[in-house]
């Protein structure tokens, strides 16, 4: 478990974290980017923070990959990259740092590791998981591979370096369904997001696509009863929601894509109003560059995405605790599932 109080009173020796109307002020720039959705109070409290994590992200030739869940003080305040899983997955083979600090789940974290072994990646919490990775062990693969022998392996990279070094391949939601097309069985082995699987089938109707049982604790909540219900109450509202959401849930929907799917989705379409069906950072984060939508509706929080916190970061970084280690065979093997999707949707051009 995190111990707070400790991570607490170690910070407050090393830095002035007093919440200051007038340091929060000097930070305008960054605050302008999250001034629809972020209180000045609250900017007053998180200035400190993010004066400190800048200096020393500097200080420690580190970079910060922010996931498009995280939090418009994280994602705006102190990343140096925001992005949905395939867009961090290649940034983190690009960036030239020493240090690459995680601000997602910690298979965003493990796949930077697997990418870039030679670099210290940071997880400023171990325990932001995800219900999608914690659903299938290699066992589970194994088992899939018996009951339909010869069919390959698509992994989501919702997944553990184990899962991934067991599997032929992975994908994330802005390239799965090109990934499964791409494969030259007829049929197809998707793991661990039934929905997502559901979703891909619908579209690549070619091939036979099998999946394990998996799910999304934050996209599973949603029914398509209740978008029906939504269109009903607020008529001219753009429902668009993520694809590990059930399918009939997707089909209710006028367009699904991932997180920087959705985002450029809104960015090109400028809907008056938008329901974002998918984690609830996701319309914050975009909410001041969009001042004409207006994001209505409710959203889901995903329970690991919001371990990860201001204190957290600057603690990870100013003690290099949360290093994220990856067996050296297993790294092996995963870097090929996933070099291999990089690799093919380079070549598909996604
Ligand atoms: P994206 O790849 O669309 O960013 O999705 C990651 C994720 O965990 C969504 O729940
Ligand atoms: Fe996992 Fe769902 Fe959270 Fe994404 S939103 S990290 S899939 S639990």
């Amino acid at each position: 478990m995190f111990d707070l109080p400790a991570q607490r009173a170690h910070l407050s020796e090393k830095y002035d974290l007093t919440p200051s109307p007038e340091l929060a002020a000097s930070m305008s720039d960054i605050y302008d980017r999250m001034s629809r959705v972020v209180s000045p109070a609250d900017w007053a409290i998180y200035a400190p923070y993010v004066k400190a994590i800048n200096d020393l992200k500097a200080e420690r030739n580190a970079v910060i990959l922010g996931h498009n869940y995280m939090t418009p003080e994280i994602y705006h305040g102190i990343s140096d990259f925001g992005g949905d899983s395939l867009q961090l997955a290649i940034k983190a083979t690009e960036v030239e740092a020493d240090v690459i600090v995680q601000c997602g789940v910690h298979f965003m974290a493990e796949t930077s590791k697997i990418l870039s072994p030679h670099k210290t990646v940071l997880m400023p919490d171990m325990e932001a998981g995800c219900s999608l990775a914690e659903s299938i062990t290699a066992d589970g693969i194994a088992e899939m591979r018996r009951r339909y022998p010869g069919a390959p392996v698509v992994s989501y990279v919702n997944t553990t370096a184990e899962v991934k070094a067991a599997s032929d391949i992975c994908c994330t939601s802005s390239n799965a369904a090109q990934i499964v097309a791409a494969q030259e069985s007829d049929t197809v082995i998707m793991t661990p997001d039934q929905y997502l699987a559901q979703n891909v089938a619908r579209d690549v109707p070619q091939k036979n696509v099998v999946w394990w049982e998996g799910s999304c604790i934050v996209h599973e909540q949603y029914s398509a009863k209740d978008l029906r219900e939504f269109r009903e109450w607020n008529p001219g509202t753009r429902l668009i929601a993520h694809p590990e959401c059930p399918p009939d849930v997707v089909a209710e929907a006028d367009f699904s894509g991932s997180t920087s799917g959705i985002i450029k989705y809104v960015t090109d379409e400028k809907p008056e109003k938008a329901l974002l069906i998918t984690e609830c950072s996701m319309a914050s984060n975009i909410a001041d560059e969009l001042p004409e939508v207006d994001f209505v509706g409710p959203c889901n929080m995903c329970p690991y995405m919001k371990k990860i916190t201001l204190g957290k970061v600057l603690y990870a970084l100013d003690t290099m605790t949360g290093q994220v280690e990856v067996d050296a065979d297993v790294a092996d093997k995963a870097r090929l599932a996933v070099q291999r999707m990089i690799d093919l949707s380079r070549q598909l051009g996604i």
